[in-house]
């Protein structure tokens, strides 16, 4: 059973400057609910009871967020607002299910998993990168399904256009095992198009097992100078760890780029 999440939050959002330069881009509003409810949401409809957020001291306005209990009971108890006290009560719904760690130096996310070690319980766990929405089908709902069957690591894929493979992870693939799930046989960062084994990405969700810790804290600096969790899957591939790609059915929605905000903006308010 998979029963924790983690969410990296730590990233400084540089792509979406100048808005990022005084706010969280994970709360920034998609058709007026932040960007980082919809990634709880996708959580708790698949069955995730505790969701482990890593982030920063200059993104303390995520935890802020999470803690204005005070805020809320005052407004509440002066002004009978029906939506605000909803709202509230979703947020305390939200927050008693959030941990919070702190990856203080963005070193890449094999750091940022790194640094919720102590807290993971069970075998294995899934990771959520905020930058990545996925609408209209619960992709980390299917995975768990897909977990559950192989009893292995699972992780997202979706084919990216060749020109743009040195953006993501980038699959090799082992054997097929039905339409929508393959086995992984390696996995490379960010590769150029000449080494790029296919055009098959990873897109930020991962069902990991709790291994992988150990194998993190032995992972070297990869490409831009960041320890990377495909490099870490990738040690874990050649140990023999079975690694599931899913091919996942629901729409992806790029977030962590201004076009790619907008635009996911967009699609949201269509839904
Ligand atoms: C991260 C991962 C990359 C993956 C991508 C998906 O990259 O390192 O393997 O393809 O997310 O969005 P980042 O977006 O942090 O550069």
């Amino acid at each position: 059973m998979i029963r924790q999440a983690i969410i990296p939050l730590a990233g400084l959002g540089t792509r979406l400057l100048p808005l990022t330069s005084v706010f969280a881009k994970e709360l920034l509003p998609m058709n007026g609910k932040p960007n980082i409810e919809y990634i709880l949401d996708e959580c708790i409809d698949a069955g995730i009871k505790e969701i482990i957020f890593i982030i920063s001291n200059k993104k303390k306005m995520i935890k802020r967020y999470f803690y204005s209990d005070n805020f809320y009971k005052n407004i509440i108890s002066k002004k009978k607002d029906k939506r605000i006290k909803h709202i509230y009560k979703k947020i305390l719904k939200y927050k008693k299910m959030i941990k919070f760690v702190y990856q203080n130096k963005p070193l890449g996310t094999g750091d940022a998993v790194l640094k919720t070690k102590k807290y993971i319980k069970d075998k294995y766990f899934l990771m959520l990168l905020p930058d990545d929405l996925i609408i209209k089908k619960n992709c980390s709902k299917a995975m768990i399904k897909v977990h559950n069957t192989y009893n292995s690591s699972v992780m997202a894929s979706m084919n990216v256009k060749k020109n743009t493979v040195s953006r993501w992870g980038i699959y090799k693939f082992g054997k097929k095992i039905n339409t929508n799930n393959r086995i992984i046989s390696d996995v490379l960062e960010k590769p150029s198009k000449k080494k790029a084994p296919s055009n098959s990405a990873v897109i930020g969700r991962y069902i990991l097992p709790k291994k992988i810790f150990s194998i993190i804290s032995k992972t070297k600096p990869g490409v831009g100078g960041e320890i990377h969790i495909t490099d870490a899957i990738r040690q874990l591939i050649y140990r023999n760890e079975k690694f599931i790609a899913h091919k996942f059915l629901g729409k992806y929605l790029d977030c962590g780029s201004m076009d790619g905000y907008i635009n996911s903006s967009k699609e949201i308010s269509k839904l």
